[in-house]
């Protein structure tokens, strides 16, 4: 069975936490779009690991990983991640594998990569990682694939800065190199979770162009970059925090104001350490956006909504969530494509009542406070899509998962 876990707002939503309680469960574990720009943070017990570029489910013992067709790899920061993973106690040998057809990232990249951000009149706020250099090398046939560098005849090719560059990795990315499409077919029969990385919203067509990030970060992503076919995807796992944050440049209409909001910006911040792990930039906090969380259901048929940080509203009384858009004083119930409507709307929105208390320690869903219950149920009707889990915190305890994910619908 294939699962797709994606991000379904601007990333960051906490899709590592549940792709590392999905792993459990799983035998293989696919990342599918992105590269080292991403930052996935996995808590077990005392131990906090960071990612940016490695599958979370390498944290479990015996599970294969796979750095999939659709991302952009760093050979250097792959094996600065692989040698921490070492130094801490992980061995991940004959666990890591890398399709032949991901893209690698050149040094001079990432210096491209800033260089473009610093002449753009409107920067993006790019995590220069060198990502959209290297898609742009993908889609204008300049690309170099980790496959391609394995053959000595096409490394003569290359320039001596890149030659230099990729000497020391070559031999060590050889072992772990293989083509992904016979490999997932001969192990159809497996738990295979296709892991995302940003979210719909970051995702190069579906999302804010061009605030984005230029890979495929929406489900069909898992297909096109996870090495499968769209009908071999049998659940969608689109997961969202109980409000909204963002990284970087770009339209986000519920974006907490403090003239409108007063310090709901840094309380958010501040009680959900809303930082960024690959940048440890602040993030951009706002209401959670259901016309937004709406179109990423319907866009990336979302079968089951995987709510996240629902406890950093414990200490508010009430909670408000984005239910429409104004602009020009005509209502809009739809995401627009336009980055001036979504920079210049206000907003209409619905008040919850918030529940005052500890929701870390409830166990189970039906623990959970009847206020927040309501919030929940509110957001299934919107959005037309099940909420079947619920996290209230960091550690993989605090889960409550409402159904069998590993179950056909
Ligand atoms: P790039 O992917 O580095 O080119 O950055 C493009 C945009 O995507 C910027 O606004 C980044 O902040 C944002 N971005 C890239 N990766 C992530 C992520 O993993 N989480 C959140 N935002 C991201």
């Amino acid at each position: 069975m294939n699962i797709v876990v994606i991000g379904a707002q601007w990333g960051d939503e906490g899709k590592g936490k549940i792709v590392d309680y999905l792993a459990a469960e799983s035998d293989i574990i696919v990342r599918f779009s992105g590269g080292a720009n991403a930052g996935h943070t996995i808590v077990t017990g005392e131990e906090v690991y960071k990612l940016h570029l490695v599958p979370s489910g390498v944290i479990y013992p015996g599970k294969t990983v796979i750095l999939g067709t659709g991302m952009v790899v760093d050979p250097k920061a792959l094996f600065d991640e692989l040698d921490m993973l070492r130094g801490r106690g992980i061995d991940w040998t004959g666990r890591v594998l890398i399709s032949d057809r991901a893209h690698v990232v050149l040094q001079r990249y990432k210096r491209l990569d800033t260089e473009a951000e610093g002449r753009r009149r409107n920067p993006i706020g790019t995590t220069g990682r060198g990502i959209g250099i290297t898609y742009a090398m993908k889609a204008h046939r300049e690309g170099v694939r980790i496959g391609d560098i394995l053959e000595e005849s096409v490394v003569a090719t290359l320039d001596e800065e890149d030659r230099d560059f990729l000497k020391p990795y070559i031999e060590r990315l050889r072992p772990l190199v293989v083509d992904i499409a016979p490999y997932l077919a001969a192990n159809r029969t497996k738990h295979i979770l296709y892991e995302g990385a940003q979210g719909v919203l970051l995702d190069l067509d579906v999302g804010t162009y061009p605030y984005v990030s230029s890979g495929y970060s929406a489900a069909a992503g898992a297909s096109l970059g996870g090495g499968i076919g769209p009908r071999a995807i049998d659940r969608v796992l689109g997961v969202f925090k109980a409000y909204t944050t963002r990284v970087g440049n770009g339209p986000f209409p519920t974006e907490f104001r403090d003239d409108r909001d007063g310090d709901l910006a840094t309380k958010i911040r501040e009680i959900g350490h809303e930082y960024g792990t690959t940048t440890g930039r602040p993030r951009r906090c706002g209401y959670l956006d259901l016309v937004a969380l709406r179109y990423a259901c319907r866009t990336n048929s979302i079968d089951s909504l995987v709510l996240t940080h629902l406890d950093i509203y414990d200490s508010f009384e009430e909670i408000k969530a984005c239910v429409a858009y104004e602009y020009r004083g005509k209502p809009r119930s739809d995401f627009p494509a336009s980055i001036d409507v979504l920079s210049n709307c206000d907003l209409v929105t619905r008040t919850f009542k918030g529940w005052n208390r500890s929701i870390g320690g409830s166990g189970r869903y039906e623990d959970l406070p009847p206020e927040a219950k309501d919030y929940i149920r509110f957001i299934e009707e919107f959005t037309e899509t099940n909420v079947d889990v619920v996290s209230v915190g960091n550690d993989r305890k605090q889960t409550m998962v409402r159904r069998d994910l590993w179950t056909r619908s």
